[in-house]
């Protein structure tokens, strides 16, 4: 069966990619904080879970070694994890603490985990990562500027790492979710409903976590394994403009 390991899998996004890896790979769900959702994955999937803070260089090093010992190959990396400013600030007066815990989690993280799994990947010559960005890649928000510069360097990261592992039996997509319900955007739900229902996204609905799984399960299955590189948007239609 093959292998998988889901980063930030306690919930949301996360969770639903793990749930539906799972009914055919092997997969390692990872969180932070919440031990109990973690757990409560695990039951109802058979899923391992680790608990892992992707900013600590520590914790990449720990997870890596345990799935080796786990699994012996590692045939997929989906880096998920990730989090919101905890205050949504004006770019004129947001910190420096926010920033860096950002940049962090979102960016530094997932970069230098990819760079462990990577170098695993290429010792059997096989593997596919995926990248959860965002809309906010390139959508402007100002009042939480250090998310969308972590999502424009995570966006580069997946680039950087196709080009890379391109020759090396190694595929590598970046899929930008637009609107998702998840506990990421409870507190701003009800002004998104609103503005999806003033026609901010074309297909006219809000992103549930399970349309994202159904992006990762496609590159999973192979069913993409001629391209690399690919920037997936999984957005309701929010890129295309009109006049
Ligand atoms: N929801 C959206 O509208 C949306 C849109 C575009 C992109 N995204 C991206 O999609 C990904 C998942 O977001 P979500 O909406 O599912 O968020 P969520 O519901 O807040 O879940 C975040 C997950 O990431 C984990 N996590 C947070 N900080 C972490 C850290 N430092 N190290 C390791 N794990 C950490 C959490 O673990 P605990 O449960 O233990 O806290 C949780 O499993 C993120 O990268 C987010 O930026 C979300």
């Amino acid at each position: 069966m093959p292998t998988a390991i889901v980063t930030g899998a306690s919930r949301g996004i996360g969770r639903a990619i793990a749930q539906d890896l799972a009914r055919d790979h092997r997969v390692i769900a990872t969180y932070r904080e919440r031990a109990d959702a973690a757990e409560s994955l695990q039951k109802q999937t058979g899923c391992s879970i680790f608990q892992c803070d992707i900013s600590s260089r520590g914790h990449r090093h720990a997870l890596i070694a345990f799935a080796r010992e786990r699994f012996g190959q590692l045939d997929l990396l989906v880096n998920n994890a990730g989090m919101a400013p905890r205050e949504r600030s004006d770019i004129l007066q947001a910190t420096e603490e926010s920033f860096d815990e950002v940049l962090a989690v979102n960016a530094k993280g997932p970069h230098f985990l990819t760079q462990l799994a990577a170098q695993w990947m290429m010792e059997h010559g096989s593997g596919r990562i995926v990248f959860i960005t965002s809309i906010s890649a390139y959508a402007l928000s100002v009042n939480r500027a250090e998310y969308c510069m972590s999502k424009a360097a995570l966006s580069m990261s997946a680039g950087l790492y196709a080009q890379r592992l391109a020759g090396s039996g190694i595929g590598v997509f970046e899929i930008r979710p637009g609107v998702i319900r998840t506990d990421m955007i409870a507190g701003v739900e009800q002004i998104y409903e609103e503005r999806i229902a003033s026609g901010l996204l074309p297909q006219g609905r809000m992103g549930e976590p399970e349309d994202v799984a159904r992006a990762v399960r496609a590159i999973a299955t192979g069913a993409l394994d001629y391209s690399t590189g690919q920037v997936i948007d999984v957005d309701g239609g929010f890129r295309l403009r009109s006049l």
